[in-house]
């Protein structure tokens, strides 16, 4: 017995790992960040606190919380040789793509990182990650749009922080709505952990060797990119747009059905979750706030989103194959209201995922008996045979 849940020792994998940080019923849609639901963090807490949260294990109370702040605000500026990172990339350059390679490219600025076995220096290395990513994230988006950067202030909260660096301009100021900072500090505690997938996976990995962590968040970065993965943001609002209009939804839908079409409904299914994500729902919510907000509950997209996950959730294949509406459903239409471009939305995930890969990779590196990962195979290829000259061929 273990967190009120049956848990079932005797299944043991090499694939598998012993973690403390998340637990997820999938059957049950259930989410926990060291024990606490997500809908309760989601309503209730603010993204530094979850970070605290999934780093430390415990919330901060308020004089932690102050410290927190404080040791992140001292680290969120870039070396300015950073810079010149950018001058090499194509203007139109996916944001991804520079994510993968900048993040990549810090740990030249760290090289004490690799050796650090003194767990503060371990610890200043997470908050660094964490400072960082909102400033290297919204640097990206400046570079794409041909904009002069916009460096961090003190005076702001983690998500207004990150909003000014992105939407400020040197002509006038980002008004920064406390609605819209809300938002997005809930869209980043909704990623910000989700035990082992495929890229928290592959950040423990690539650390497991003794690579730089950075180096390690940024195979992270790399995997998430995928459309499977966190990649789906960006294809499922392609998606709501490629359908339209609420008449072209059973089109769609019989498509999604057609084992020889490749198209698959973005933003539905998941290899845990055989119900509702518990993310999705509050997705959903603060998709209405917001565009309630910005006066655009009547964005025909949304309606498309609305009307395709009702249909969806009474056919009969997606009853069957338990294929819900995941994180990615609703997160992208926020994100387009409050004003992102859609290449943009798996940065944004990055961003806040930055936290459960740094956590799970201190796990790891924490604990005593971990060794370097070694997935094994099935082989299925040719016996052994001899070689055979090329002339005898
Ligand atoms: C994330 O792992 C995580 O925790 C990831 C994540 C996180 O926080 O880190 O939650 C974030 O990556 C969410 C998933 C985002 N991806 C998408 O929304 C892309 C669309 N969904 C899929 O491609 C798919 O659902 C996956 C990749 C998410 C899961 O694929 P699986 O493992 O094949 O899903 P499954 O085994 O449950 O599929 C059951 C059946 C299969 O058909 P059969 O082989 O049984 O005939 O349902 C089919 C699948 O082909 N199916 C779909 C479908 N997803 C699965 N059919 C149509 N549309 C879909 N979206």
């Amino acid at each position: 017995e273990t967190n009120h849940f049956t848990f079932d020792p005797g299944f043991t994998s090499t694939a598998s790992c012993e973690s403390q940080i998340t637990f997820i019923d999938g059957d049950e849609g259930v989410l926990l960040h060291r024990g606490y639901p997500i809908g309760q963090l989601a309503e209730q807490s603010t993204f530094p606190e979850v970070c605290h949260l999934i780093l430390y294990g415990e919330l901060p109370s308020t004089s932690e919380l102050e410290v927190f702040n404080d040791t992140i605000k001292q680290h969120t500026l870039l070396h300015t040789q950073m810079d010149r990172f950018f001058e090499g990339f194509r203007r139109d350059s996916h944001p991804m793509a520079m994510l993968t390679a900048t993040v990549g490219g810090l740990a030249s600025f760290y090289p004490g990182a690799m050796d650090s076995e003194d767990p503060a220096e371990r610890r200043l290395n997470s908050i660094r990650l964490l400072a960082k990513m909102p400033t290297l994230c919204a640097r990206i988006l400046k570079y794409n749009l041909g904009q002069k950067y916009v460096d961090p202030r003190n005076e702001y909260s983690y998500a207004e922080n990150f909003l000014n660096m992105c939407f400020s301009v040197s002509a006038e100021d980002y008004k920064v709505d406390p609605a819209i900072a809300k938002a997005m500090d809930r869209f980043f505690i909704l990623h910000a952990d989700h035990e082992q997938n495929a890229s928290t996976s592959t950040v423990r990995l690539a650390g497991s060797s003794g690579a730089h962590p950075f180096a390690a968040v940024a195979a992270g970065v790399a995997c998430l990119w995928g459309p499977s993965h966190g990649g789906a943001n960006e294809a499922c609002l392609n998606m709501l747009h490629q359908i339209g209009s609420v008449d072209r939804i059973p089109e769609y839908i019989e498509k999604a059905k057609d084992k020889n079409d490749p198209f698959r409904l973005m933003g539905f299914g998941h290899r845990v979750y055989k119900n509702y994500d518990p993310r999705a729902k509050v997705m959903r919510e603060s998709a209405h706030e917001v565009l309630d907000l910005l006066g655009l509950k009547d964005t025909p997209i949304l309606k498309v989103a609305m009307e395709l996950e009702r249909i969806a959730l009474e056919d009969e294949y997606f009853i069957d194959k338990k294929l819900y509406p995941n994180v990615d459903f609703y997160s992208g239409i926020i994100l387009d209201a409050i004003g992102f471009p859609k290449q943009m939305f798996t940065v944004l995930f990055s961003l806040a995922r930055t936290v459960g890969w740094v956590a799970q990779l201190n796990e790891m590196i924490d604990d005593p008996t971990q060794r370097i990962g070694r997935p094994r195979q099935i082989y299925t290829g040719a016996a052994k045979r001899d070689y055979v000259p090329i002339e005898k061929r």
